[in-house]
């Protein structure tokens, strides 16, 4: 695939990107161990991937575990695998039924034997679906994605350019996403799709992220909504591009 800058025009953006962050803090204020907050935070997941489908929005990206999460204690990252695993065993055929394609975009390697199947297996089931397609990013991180897409071009010995680079990355069968939220209070990307995002719009809440729900999302769209996307161009060059076809949409109506 070539290279795919955001496509949308429209209002409702095509493909959202969340940085699902807060749940150690909303299980902290509970007095609630950490795993606990992650497990409220699948439920928020549902929550999202629901209110998405009725959106129309057709891609969904999330992460999930990222490259920097293994320094977690080893019982929170046993805790957040196990989640992964019997999450996708629970909530497969319903994702299915609803037209879902789940991708798994991240490093395999390092991942346990029965983790990757999961995730091979929960691929397979939902390849065939066309509505929506839910991107779970998993021990991905911004950096190793350039990395294994520069690697794998290199040993196939292709010439590296801005459109092989975006067709070996790991988000190659979608389009760059059109808005970025991240919920927990943080104003950073953490590794998240750092080629991705290039302009991509960018929303911060503090909701932490079980918490979030059908509202906070609205929220989040009215705020892309408002924006203006140039693209390095100008207000005025913008508005122009915009104008004949709205003049269009008129006649013709
Ligand atoms: C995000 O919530 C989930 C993962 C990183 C797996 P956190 O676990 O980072 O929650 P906080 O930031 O500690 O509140
Ligand atoms: C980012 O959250 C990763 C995920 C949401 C999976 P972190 O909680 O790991 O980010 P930092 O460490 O606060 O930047
Ligand atoms: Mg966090």
């Amino acid at each position: 695939m070539t290279h795919a800058p955001p496509t949308s025009t429209s209002r409702v953006p095509a493909h959202v990107a969340i940085v699902m962050d807060g749940n150690g803090r909303w299980a902290r204020q509970r007095w609630m161990p950490r795993v606990a907050g992650h497990k409220q935070g699948v439920e928020a997941l549902r929550r999202v991937v629901r209110a998405s489908l009725e959106r129309g929005i057709q891609v969904l990206t999330v992460f999930a575990f990222s490259s920097e999460n293994w320094s977690r204690p080893a019982d929170e990252v046993s805790g957040l695998m196990d989640l992964l695993v019997l999450g996708l065993q629970r909530e497969v055929p319903s994702l299915s039924e609803n037209g879902v394609r789940l991708h798994f975009p991240g490093d395999r390697d390092g991942l346990s034997a029965r983790v990757v199947q999961g995730l091979y297996a929960a691929e397979q089931q939902t390849a065939h679906n066309r509505r929506m397609v839910l991107n779970v990013c998993f021990n991905y991180g911004g950096r190793w994605d350039v990395v294994q897409a520069a690697r794998r071009l290199a040993a196939e010995g292709r010439e590296i350019t801005e459109d092989s680079l975006s067709g070996a990355m790991a988000l190659s069968h979608v389009a760059d996403p059109d808005l970025l939220i991240r919920t927990g209070g943080e104003v950073r990307i953490s590794n998240f799709l750092l080629w991705q995002s290039a302009y991509t719009e960018f929303v911060f809440t503090d909701t932490l992220w079980p918490d979030f729900d059908a509202e906070a999302l609205d929220r989040a769209l009215a705020e892309f909504a408002r924006r203006e996307r140039r693209f390095g161009k100008t207000s005025e060059q913008v508005a122009d591009a915009q104008a004949p076809a709205m003049a269009d949409t008129r006649l013709h109506a």
